[in-house]
C-alpha cells in the first residue's frame, strides 16, 4: 500500500490484535475523567449529612496522563488524571516518567492519519525517560531506582507507565532526561536509513529533508561520523545558520527556492543517500536526484500535513504524486529504493538493541548529542505541537509531566 493509501485508511483500518492494545483497552477502565471538568457523583450529593465525625480518607493517588479522545486540532490532546498506580505484570517494569519526546508521528496520530495506534481514547506517546519504581515477576535485568529511556508504540506520556523491559534502555551516565527521552526514535531512525539502508561511507553525499528537525539533526551528527560527507539539508531559511553551525554543508530553503534546481547546481550528478520524509510529489524528485547506486529510503509523509486537522486534499495529492516503479524498472536504474518504519519494527528486539548499543558508544565518545528545542510540561501539550507543526523547532520538542522545581521558580520571578 502507497504512503498516500497507508494514511486515507488509517482511520479505519484495524491492526492486528497486539498485547499492546490489550493492555490499551485495560488501561480505558482505570480512566478518570477530565480533571477540571469533574462533579461530585449524584449518588454523594443526594447523601444524607452524618452527625459522626468521618474518619480522615487518604487522599486519592493520581497520576497525569495525556489522552488523545478524537482527531483534529491541538485541543484533542487532554490532561487526564488516571486513578491510582498500575501494576507491572510479569516481564514488566513501572516506570516514574521524567521526560517524553514528541514525534511528527505524534501530530499525523492526532489528525488520525498514523496507522500504528489502537482505537481512541489512547494515551499518546513513543518514547521516554524515567526511574524504575517497581519490577514485575521475573524480572532480573533491571533494579529499581535504574534510569532508563524507553520506546513503545504509545502510552509514554504519562506521569506512571508499564512498559515490557525489553522496551527499556539504561540511561549511560551523564544524560539527561531530556536528552534521553530525544534519543530513540530519532537516532534509530536516522542509523538505520543511512547506515543499515544507506550504506553512508566517505565522501559520499545525502540529501536530508528537514534537516532542523529531531531526525534531519541526528542525521547530521551521525553522518559527520563518517569522513568527508556532503550533506545538503532542506529546511527553512531562519534555521540555516543553525545548520550550518550543526555541519550542513549546503542548507537550502525549500519554502522560496526549487531545492532540485539548488542542489544540481551545487551537484549536477545529485546525491548517494536521499532521507525522503515528504513523500508525494517528493519521493520522485529523490529518486530523480540519485547518482548511479544511489538509495532512496522513504519514511515519512509530512506533505499530508498542510494545518491542524487532517486535510483531505493533501491526502489526496499526496496519493495521487506517489512515485511508482516496477521491479524491471529497478534493474537498469542502478537505484535503491527502500521504506523504513520504526513503529513496524517493535517486535525486532535484537535489530534494536543492537543499533541502540552502537548509539550509546557514539554517545559516550561525545560524536552525538540530542539537540533540545522547547521543554513544555504536560500542560501546556497544544504549544508543544503547535511549535512543531509551525515550523519553529530546531532539533527536539521536549514535554515534562513535572516542571522542575528550578523552572518553576524562575517563572514565579
Ligand atoms: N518511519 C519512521 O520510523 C520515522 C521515525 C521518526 C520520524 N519519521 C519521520 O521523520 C520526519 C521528521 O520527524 P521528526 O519527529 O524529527 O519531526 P521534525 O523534523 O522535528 O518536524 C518538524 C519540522 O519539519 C519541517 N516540516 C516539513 N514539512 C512540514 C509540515 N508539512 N508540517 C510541519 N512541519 C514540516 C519543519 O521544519 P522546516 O520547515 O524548517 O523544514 C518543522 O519544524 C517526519 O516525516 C516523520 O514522520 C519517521
Amino acid at each position: 500500500m502507497s504512503a498516500g493509501e497507508e494514511a486515507a485508511s488509517a482511520q479505519t483500518q484495524k491492526t492486528e490484535e497486539q498485547p499492546q492494545e490489550k493492555q490499551a483497552a485495560e488501561d480505558k477502565k482505570d480512566e478518570t475523567a477530565a480533571a477540571p471538568e469533574q462533579k461530585p457523583s449524584e449518588e454523594a450529593a443526594a447523601a444524607p449529612e452524618s452527625t459522626e465525625q468521618a474518619a480522615p480518607q487518604p487522599p486519592e493517588v493520581t497520576y497525569k496522563s495525556l489522552v488523545l479522545n478524537a482527531h483534529g486540532g491541538y485541543d484533542k490532546v487532554k490532561l487526564q488524571n488516571k486513578k491510582g498506580t498500575p501494576k507491572p505484570k510479569a516481564g514488566e517494569v513501572l516506570i516514574r516518567v521524567k521526560a517524553c519526546g514528541l514525534n511528527f508521528a505524534d501530530l499525523m496520530a492526532r489528525q488520525g492519519v498514523y496507522d500504528r495506534l489502537p482505537s481512541l481514547p489512547v494515551s499518546l506517546g513513543m518514547e521516554c525517560s524515567g526511574i524504575v519504581e517497581e519490577l514485575g515477576e521475573g524480572v532480573t535485568d533491571r533494579q529499581v531506582g535504574d534510569k532508563v529511556m524507553v520506546l513503545n508504540r504509545f502510552g509514554l506520556w504519562q506521569e506512571l507507565v508499564t512498559v515490557q523491559v525489553s522496551h527499556t534502555f539504561i540511561m549511560p551516565d551523564g544524560m539527561s532526561f531530556e536528552e534521553a527521552a530525544a534519543l530513540l526514535v530519532n537516532y534509530i531512525t536516522a542509523y538505520m536509513i543511512l547506515f543499515d539502508f544507506g550504506n553512508l561511507r566517505p565522501k559520499q553525499s545525502v540529501l536530508i529533508h528537514m534537516a532542523a528537525g529531531g531526525v534531519g539533526t541526528a542525521a547530521i551528527q551521525l553522518c559527520k561520523t563518517v569522513e568527508d560527507v556532503t550533506i545538503f539539508g532542506t529546511a527553512s531559511s531562519i534555521k540555516h545558520e543553525a545548520l550550518k553551525e550543526h555541519g550542513v554543508t549546503h542548507p537550502i530553503d525549500y519554502r522560496t527556492s526549487d531545492y532540485v534546481d539548488e542542489l544540481r547546481k551545487i551537484s549536477p550528478k545529485g546525491v548517494d543517500i536521499v532521507m525522503d520524509s515528504l513523500g508525494g510529489s517528493d519521493t520522485c524528485k529523490a529518486y530523480n536526484l540519485l547518482k548511479p547506486m544511489g538509495k532512496l529510503v522513504l519514511y515519512g509523509a509530512a506533505n499530508l500535513l498542510t494545518g491542524q486537522k487532517k486535510n483531505l486534499v493533501a491526502l489526496a495529492k499526496s496519493w495521487w504524486n506517489q512515485f511508482n516503479i516496477n521491479a524491471m524498472q529497478l534493474i537498469p536504474s542502478n537505484k535503491a529504493v527502500c521504506g523504513f518504519h520504526l513503529g513496524h519494527l517493535d517486535n525486532e528486539k535484537e535489530l534494536l538493541i543492537d543499533v541502540v548499543v552502537k548509539l550509546l558508544d557514539l554517545y559516550k565518545q561525545g560524536k552525538i548529542k540530542p539537540k533540545i528545542d522547547s521543554i513544555y510540561p504536560f500542560e501546556q501539550v497544544g504549544d508543544a505541537m503547535r511549535q512543531m507543526q509551525e515550523k519553529k523547532n530546531v532539533g527536539k520538542v521536549i514535554l515534562v509531566p513535572e516542571v522542575p522545581k528550578e523552572e518553576a521558580k524562575k517563572e514565579e520571578n
